[in-house]
């Protein structure tokens, strides 16, 4: 068992996330919007945010993998699983666990606003911009950590912690 130390609290993650979900329902008032959630880091967020949401909702998962077992970005990014449904037309927020090389959501965003959606927004639960080696722009984020690995509401180490209730820092 690594030691963990809670970095962010569960209580602290659920009031965050009915601010991010207060702004979705202003922003998008009259309208439809299609959670895309990036697996598998994303379930937790995407689904606490899901349930907090007024307006209509669809949503939708692609697993894109860059990462190994370890914990450094591979750089090189596919495309694993991807989405069931079209988002031609649609008000698409692509909901991600956290930005941290950039590599990712820079590799995935020009493919998925090639397939028209009506408008395409990008929210992360954590980011980690000290890392950042790629451009992203992400429309909001939950945290802005500092450049440690951590697990727990949905993030992993080597596949594990994901079911942790709050985020933690792994001491590796
Ligand atoms: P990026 O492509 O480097 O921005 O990061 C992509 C993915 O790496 C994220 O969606 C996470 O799944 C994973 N990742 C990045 N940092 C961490 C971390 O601190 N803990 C667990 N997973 C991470
Ligand atoms: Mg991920």
């Amino acid at each position: 068992m690594d030691k963990i130390s809670v970095l962010i609290s569960k209580e602290a993650i659920e009031t965050r996330i009915q601010e991010m979900a207060d702004k979705i329902n202003q922003d998008y008032a009259g309208k439809e919007v299609h959670l895309v959630g990036i697996l598998k880091g994303s379930v937790f967020f995407v689904c606490e945010l899901a349930k907090r949401l007024t307006i209509p909702v669809t949503m939708d998962f692609m697993s894109v993998s860059s990462y190994g077992a370890g914990t450094e970005s591979s750089g090189r990014v596919k495309i694993v699983m991807d989405l069931a449904e079209s988002i031609k037309d649609k008000h698409v927020i692509i909901v991600e666990d956290i930005i941290d090389s950039g590599n990712t959501l820079n590799y995935l965003m020009p493919v998925l606003s090639n397939r028209q959606p009506a408008s395409m927004k990008l929210i992360a639960l954590l980011d980690k911009p000290d890392r950042r080696v790629k451009e992203v722009p992400i429309d909001d984020v939950g945290f802005v950590i500092p450049d440690a690995f951590v697990v727990g509401y949905g993030l992993d180490y080597a596949q594990k912690y994901r079911n942790l209730p709050y985020i933690g820092i792994v001491e590796i």
